[in-house]
């Protein structure tokens, strides 16, 4: 191809900011701690965007900083316009958005109205049957005295709980200070719409959508089939509305295609995800799909465990062809719901740091747009809870409480190992700026312990170390940005049934790029398969030292990681 056709492909693209962006997720209350009170917060956040900066990240990911009672730590909202008074005020967040776009770093808010809290007005006067706010959430007389159905909540127990006030029972997926809002009532629709408008009139620049595709609950809300999964799942997740609520949203506040909307979609597959982010979809920019990371439960979380490369390049190439053209993928292997991904893909022991490497390899080498979670860029690890007063998420205390309960389990020793897996406090530790006390995240004491390896792993010994995972970091996202092949190309999966190597091709136009991940913690033989060609590729990056030019069999080192590119 000449250059001339090179630049038709170029110009050809439909390019997007956040396409070609990689995002940075921050959880506030693990970030960084301004005030001593043990808890991140905004002015913390502020102090380290020049950190973000050097990373050379393009967008923010703010998880939920809003006014609550943090049941679930602020996914549940009980003022939507006010911030969580541990975490500052609008004062603070308006100058953590002009410290951000001073540096030419957007700002992407949580949206969590799939509920509120109980503690939000419109619960409040819901319950007293208060005007137009009666119908605001998921009412129902039980079944003597029993809940209406036998939906199961995501975080244990009946997904119905009995309010005394206004004498039913209230529907709530997850914990039951997080009742469900009412989407088949208007109003609803319209409050949450005005709340979008009025966030997106502060001038941040998208909304990550929590579990955007439970909105729409089926009609009568049948009983679920019991046996395999959450009862009544089928029932709720991408139910009977979602796609006209979500249109309607779409038209009425988020038509600005500068926007960038991510919605968390659990339990969807690549034909349902089409319909969210594909050409005639719902107009969002992307989703969070779950397959990658829920392929090795059984019955549900807590037994997860062995899992294959296999079938890991399987799900990743699926999602990679099924969006190639008509939508777009984010790509994510962590964040503050899920284990660290060094932990569970890696290797946390000898081969932290090339195994880290390896995974951030991968992530900013697919299609989709890549998001970083905190501490992913040190190679940060899960942590050890030796018992369950040290754990603080609301899944894992009632996963626990409900095991104790069951016959077989005798004690937390039973348990340990799941929370320890996939347990979503692994992700929550505080950020490791340092080797001081408390790594440097606080002058108090941290709400949630740090994990005890902070002294090595931690931002300033990494920023020190020119070969450290952070540097490497650093090095991926630069080249993200100066090659369109590995933001836009198409992907081609080499070796499907290869059980060590994850390996393939991007190519756009006359610009290729060829992938090389030895997941093992072993020596492994690569042979270029035939039909790949290797003329005029050089290494652009690798987690170790190896020749410019690719050989036509090489062998790679345990969890050796290499790109090549046309130069
Ligand atoms: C999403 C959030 C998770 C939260 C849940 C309920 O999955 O990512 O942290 O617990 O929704 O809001």
């Amino acid at each position: 191809m000449n250059p001339t056709d090179t630049l038709t492909t170029r110009t050809a693209l439909d390019r997007a900011w956040w396409k070609e962006a990689v995002v940075y997720q921050i959880y506030p209350k693990s970030f960084n701690d301004a005030t001593g009170d043990g808890i991140g917060d905004l002015r913390g956040i502020e102090r380290r965007v020049d950190y973000l900066d050097d990373l050379g990240v393009d967008a923010v990911w703010l998880c939920p900083v809003y006014e609550s009672p943090q049941a679930d730590n602020g996914y549940d909202i009980s003022d939507y316009r006010s911030i969580h008074d541990a975490y500052g005020d609008m004062d603070d967040w308006r100058r953590l958005l002009d410290a951000l776009h001073e540096r030419d770093i957007r700002l992407i808010m949580d949206l969590v109205v799939n509920h509120t809290s109980d503690e939000h007005e419109w619960f409040q006067r819901s319950r007293r049957r208060d005007g137009t706010f009666e119908d605001y959430y998921i009412w129902r007389d039980g079944d003597g005295g029993d809940p209406p159905n036998n939906w199961e909540s995501m975080f244990g127990g009946s997904a119905w709980t009995y309010d005394e006030v206004r004498g039913q029972w209230f529907l709530h997926l997850f914990d039951e200070k997080q009742p469900d809002l009412n989407w088949r009532n208007p109003d609803v629709r319209n409050s949450v719409y005005e709340m979008i408008e009025w966030w997106l009139s502060q001038g941040i620049d998208g909304f990550r959508m929590d579990v955007i595709n439970l909105i729409s609950k089926a009609a009568g809300l049948p009983d679920g089939a019991e046996g395999e999964g959450l009862t009544g799942a089928e029932h709720f997740i991408n139910g009977p509305n979602v796609h006209k609520y979500l249109r309607e949203m779409h038209d009425e506040v988020l038509s600005d295609e500068s926007l960038l909307t991510v919605g968390e979609t659990p339990g969807v597959c690549v034909d349902d995800a089409r319909q969210y982010v594909g050409p005639d979809g719902d107009g969002l920019s992307m989703v969070f799909q779950f397959e990658h990371v829920t392929f090795d439960f059984d019955e549900h979380k807590w037994d997860a465990g062995d899992w294959s490369l296999v079938e890991l390049k399987e799900i990743i190439s699926e999602w990679q062809d099924g969006l190639a053209d008509d939508g777009w993928n984010s790509i994510y292997l962590n964040n503050h719901d899920q284990p660290r991904m060094v932990s569970r893909f890696g290797d946390d022991g000898v081969y932290r740091e090339a195994s880290a490497k390896l995974l951030g390899t991968l992530t900013h080498t697919l299609h989709g747009t890549p998001f970083v979670y905190q501490g992913e860029e040190l190679g940060m690890t899960n942590a050890s809870f030796a018992s369950p007063d040290e754990l603080r998420d609301v899944e894992a205390v009632n996963f626990v409480e409900e095991a104790l309960e069951q016959s077989d389990v005798e004690s937390y020793d039973d348990v340990r190992d799941a929370i320890e897996y996939i347990g979503r406090d692994n992700a929550r530790t505080p950020m490791q700026w340092s080797d001081a006390p408390h790594a440097g995240f606080t002058d108090g004491e941290p709400w949630l312990d740090c994990n005890t390896n902070y002294e090595a792993v931690n931002v300033e010994h990494a920023r020190a170390t020119k070969d450290s995972v952070w540097h490497y970091y650093r090095d991926l996202i630069d080249l993200r940005h100066e090659h369109d092949v590995l933001v836009y190309g198409s992907f081609d999966l080499l070796l499907p049934e290869d059980p060590a190597i994850f390996a393939y091709t991007r190519t756009l136009g006359d610009e290729r790029g060829l992938v090389v991940l030895n997941f093992e913690a072993g020596p492994v033989e690569f042979t270029v398969p035939d039909g790949v060609s290797l003329d005029g590729l050089e290494l652009a990056i690798a987690n170790t030292d190896v020749p410019k030019r690719p050989r036509p069999s090489f062998e790679l080192g345990p969890y050796e990681a290499r790109v090549y590119l046309t130069s």
